[in-house]
């Protein structure tokens, strides 16, 4: 048995999609990222992550599901970065134990480039399984794992956390929140096929597509502050009209694609509900009492698709899926960013 057969213990992961519930731009920073401050949480929608040996020098990545559009090349996606991440904090705390070459295996099932962070969720599963294929996963104290996580990207550290959380700053600033009591809050996700850079969304926040300040940042503190104290699930569902529109980017996607403007209205009209957009978009979610009533609204929206009497941008129809918010956070029993596995939610 070679020495990096014995040293690396296969691991499977599933990397939830995140949904931003709020999204209130709080001001600029001086490295040019924006302050946030978001109600976040992760959905039961994930991608599967996979590690084992890869008996060659250099990691290896190999993707499958739909969609997937160019990744880009290797080097440069989140997975293998993550890994030469994990594999660099490691070496800086003195670990000299081998920390062999990965092969990746990744299933996507999240859209890419939507406002659910399947890059980013995908990378901080890569960061936090690769040090346990590698058996070290003490080498890390909490805060080198965070900055690791943060060099990544603004979404990888709430992915670390795991569960419902505030998260502040550029997206480095997590603060858990307990879930809300009763049955699971259920989403209704539909994603028009257009990817949509988190940059250029930003971008055009800053050159002025933005609404009056202050109003999503109220409704945001305002809904971490009824979380923390502990708020039942029904409550959060009566609070849908307000989260609908508190997201602070919701404008500036809507210059970067005018065409989600008609688009959002028309799914409002259909399921008869409030419709948000989760972080840069296009990701549109409405909020469900019972995953039950989530699929009969994604049956609903994909027949009114291929009647004609919903019209989607992008060249192909949306992706259409009902999926549950994740109650466990930190110290249940899933574990911090490890759910259990779940059977795959839908897709148009
Ligand atoms: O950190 P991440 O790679 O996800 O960010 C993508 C881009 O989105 C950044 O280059 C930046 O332009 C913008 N961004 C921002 N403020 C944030 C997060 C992202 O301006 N808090």
């Amino acid at each position: 048995m070679s020495d990096a057969l014995r040293r690396v213990t296969p691991v499977i992961r599933l990397a939830p999609a995140k949904l931003n519930l709020t999204l209130a731009v709080v001001g600029r920073r001086e490295d040019g990222f924006h302050a946030l401050h978001s109600v976040m949480v992760l959905l039961e929608l994930a991608d599967r992550l996979s590690l084992a040996p890869a008996f060659a020098p250099r990691d290896r990545l190999h993707v499958t599901g739909a969609p997937v559009p160019d990744l880009g090349p290797l080097d440069r996606n989140l997975v293998v970065r993550a890994i030469g991440v994990a594999r660099a904090a490691c070496r800086a705390r003195g670990i000299d134990a081998p920390l062999p070459a990965l092969a990746a295996r990744l299933e996507k099932r999240i859209p890419v480039a939507a406002g659910l962070a399947g890059g980013s969720s995908d990378a901080a599963a890569a960061l936090d399984g690769a040090l346990e294929a590698w058996g070290v996963v003490d080498a890390l104290a909490p805060a080198d794992r965070a900055t690791a996580a943060a060099s990544l990207g603004s979404d990888v550290p709430f992915f670390l956390a795991g569960g419902w959380a505030v998260v502040e700053g550029r997206g480095e600033l997590v603060t858990p929140l307990p879930a809300p009591r009763g049955p699971t809050p259920a989403v209704l996700l539909v994603t028009p096929r257009l990817a949509v850079s988190t940059a250029s969304v930003f971008a055009a926040h800053a050159s002025g597509a933005r609404p009056t300040p202050g109003s999503a940042l109220a409704s945001s503190r305002h809904l971490a502050g009824e979380l923390a104290a502990g708020m039942s699930a029904a409550k959060l569902a009566e609070r849908a009209g307000i989260l609908a529109v508190a997201n602070d980017l919701a404008l500036a996607t809507s210059a970067v694609v005018p065409a989600l403007v008609p688009f959002r209205r028309a799914l409002g009209r259909l399921v008869g509900r409030p419709v948000g957009q989760s972080g840069s978009g296009p990701t549109l979610w409405v909020l469900y009492p019972s995953l039950v009533a989530a699929e009969e609204a994604a049956t609903r929206v994909r027949d009114a698709l291929v009647a004609g009497d919903l019209v989607a941008p992008g060249a192909q129809p949306p992706f259409v899926a009902a999926t549950r918010i994740i109650v466990a956070g930190p110290g249940d029993s899933a574990g911090p960013g490890r759910p259990t596995e779940t059977p795959a939610q839908g897709g148009a």
